[in-house]
């Protein structure tokens, strides 16, 4: 079975939840204290073993493109100025080692359609594909979580989590049966449905490794739920071919396509920064 070398990120969606701060920006450039949100789900590819990054944008393409791309002019300027720690930063936002590739999706036509636009590059390989809006942490990091268990059991792995049933209808929702600690085999999977039509309340969040036969199902299918073509229904059609695996990651999970979910992980983020967490955990407790 192949390696998993390449992380499909896509960042062409609307951002409609945080407008105006998404009108000429993508939501994925964000930052969480001082790191745009790309920024910490390329680390995780890396941390994974992965070397080829394939961003799936949309009209905000160059502020993704610059971030990732070297800065002369900015680097020049810290350099005469001896900033020394500040040109390091900048100089390692992506690793030498790293390819960034760019695909353009014309229209948000959906999640599944960008993974869809991925295909030229990642031909018949297994993937990854990494929701930035869903920063995780753990201490093995998430991705890497998920490659092993790939290697482990060679076929596709979804990251999940329970959510409370009220919150069914703002995930794809799997039901499935326990195979192995924190590995359930799935056998059916529902977009956003209704708390009483859920299966179950195991949630699908934004890390995926996917086996290239997806991209067959993505090309077959209408458009689902909300008129977008719906990676959870390409996954639906695979798993009449394929086992699926959901795995329940060890970690933790900010939501930050929510306005709530991103001011929790900049006030968890910002207490354990190495400059700042004594200043603002006191700040905290003066409120
Ligand atoms: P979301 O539905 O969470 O993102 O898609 P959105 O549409 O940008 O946000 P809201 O709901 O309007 O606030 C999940 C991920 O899929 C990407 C988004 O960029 C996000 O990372 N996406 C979505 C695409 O790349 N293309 C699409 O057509 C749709």
């Amino acid at each position: 079975m192949k390696k998993i070398t390449k992380a499909v990120f896509p960042v062409a969606g609307l951002g409609s939840r945080f407008l105006p701060a998404t009108k000429a920006t993508a939501k994925e450039m964000l930052p969480v204290v001082d790191k745009p949100l790309i920024q910490y789900a390329v680390e995780e590819a890396v941390a994974a073993g992965i070397t080829d990054m394939v961003f799936i944008t949309g009209r905000h393409k160059r502020a993704i493109e610059d971030h990732f791309d070297k800065a002369y002019e900015l680097e020049a300027t810290l350099e005469a100025a001896n900033k020394t720690e500040l040109l390091r930063i900048v100089q390692e936002v992506v690793p030498k080692h790293v390819n960034c590739i760019y695909i353009r999706q014309a229209e948000p036509l959906g999640l599944g359609h960008a993974v869809l636009c991925a295909q030229p590059i990642v031909q018949d390989e297994p993937f990854a594909v990494i929701l930035a809006d869903d920063l995780m942490e753990g201490n093995i990091p998430i991705m890497m979580q998920m490659v092993e268990v790939f290697n482990q059991h060679h076929c596709s792995v979804l990251a999940v989590q329970e959510v409370p049933r009220e919150h069914t209808k703002s995930y794809g929702i799997v039901s499935a049966s326990n195979m192995a600690p924190n590995i359930e085999k799935i056998h059916g999977i529902v977009e956003k449905p209704k708390p009483e039509d859920a299966p179950s309340n195991l949630a699908v969040v934004g890390r995926y490794i996917l086996t290239p036969r997806i991209f067959h199902h993505l090309q077959q299918i209408n458009p689902g739920a909300g008129g977008e073509i719906q990676l959870t229904d390409g996954i639906a059609a695979l798993m009449q071919y394929e086992s699926l695996l959901a795995y329940r990651y060890d970690g933790v999970r900010y939501d930050c396509g929510s306005k709530l979910g991103y001011l929790k992980a900049q006030v968890m983020y910002g207490l354990k920064h190495k400059e700042l967490s004594a200043d603002f955990a006191e700040f905290l407790k003066s409120l």
